[in-house]
């Protein structure tokens, strides 16, 4: 069986990535959703509709563990499924968002404690990122940033044009005035890494600035490591598969762009 990674569009194509940086030998299936993203502004109820239905289609071409590289998709539905459908589909399978690895790494990141985010308008919306942080370190504290234009940016291929750098500046602005103790500050959607060398301009040197794909890569790792009964039902070729609800001569266009790689996908449908 493969791993399943799934987002809602391009954005874990930078979750992938890494993770086959850490992880090679094992067999991938990614899916992008396409054709109904982005999902940053959409209800809670329809992103877990269309998330749970991207996860049964992982499941049935075989994936028993998939990882939902979306922050959205992490933050709306990832505890419904893993609470009310899991244990009816196959209890043996398993989901995994990318907030819990990035939260579990900002202590040791953070001198101040205080911690900025961007995100999506939906995952902020959501307070995941702030009820997850302050549950397992109550002395932290977490300001959010809602930055709705910075995935029509990249999904445009505007992320390096000199008319990127107003919107990237300015949510930047908001979050440092909101909490100006702010020492670490969290890309908190997988599009943004694609915006780090314009966020990096733009945010003072002394601010770390973090992406997921290298935290959600090693606990992936961990989790492996620690659940060998999921290891072992993992095959090892070395193999990726590309699927998209789009049309793949689009998603292979872009999808180079984000994972640095030639990318041959194909089409599937999924079950409304
Ligand atoms: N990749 C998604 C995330 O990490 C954002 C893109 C979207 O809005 O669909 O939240």
């Amino acid at each position: 069986m493969s791993i399943g990674i799934f987002d809602s569009g391009y954005g874990g194509l930078t979750i992938l990535k890494e993770i086959r940086k850490r992880l090679p030998e094992y067999d991938y299936i990614y899916l992008g959703d396409n054709a109904r993203a982005p999902y940053g502004s959409r209800s809670f109820d329809i992103v877990y509709d269309f998330t749970l239905q991207a996860v049964k289609e992982l499941f049935a071409r075989g994936c028993h563990l998939v990882i939902l590289a979306c922050n959205t998709a992490s933050a709306k539905a990832l505890r419904s499924i893993q609470q009310n459908d899991l244990p009816a589909i196959d209890p043996a399978r398993r989901v995994l968002g990318v907030i819990r690895p990035t939260v579990e790494a900002l202590p040791s990141m953070s001198k101040s404690g205080h911690i900025g985010l961007f995100g999506t308008p939906g995952t902020v919306a959501s307070h995941s990122y702030d009820m997850e942080l302050t549950k397992m370190n109550p002395e932290m504290t977490l300001t959010e940033q809602a930055c709705p234009m910075w995935v029509p940016l990249v999904e445009n291929n505007e992320a390096s044009s000199p008319g990127a750098d107003y919107f990237v500046k300015k949510y930047i602005d908001m979050l440092l005035e909101a909490d100006p103790s702010i020492d670490t500050v969290v890309l908190g959607c997988t599009h943004y890494p694609i915006l780090m060398p314009k966020i990096r301009e733009h945010v003072p040197a002394e601010i770390n600035v973090v992406a997921q794909g290298n935290l959600v890569a090693e606990s992936l790792a961990d989790y492996l490591r620690r659940h060998p009964e999921m290891e072992c039902r993992c095959e090892k070729n070395a193999s990726i598969q590309y699927l998209t609800t789009e049309s793949p001569e689009k998603f292979d266009a872009l999808a180079s762009l984000f994972i640095g790689e030639k990318v041959i996908s194909s089409r599937v449908n999924l079950p409304n």
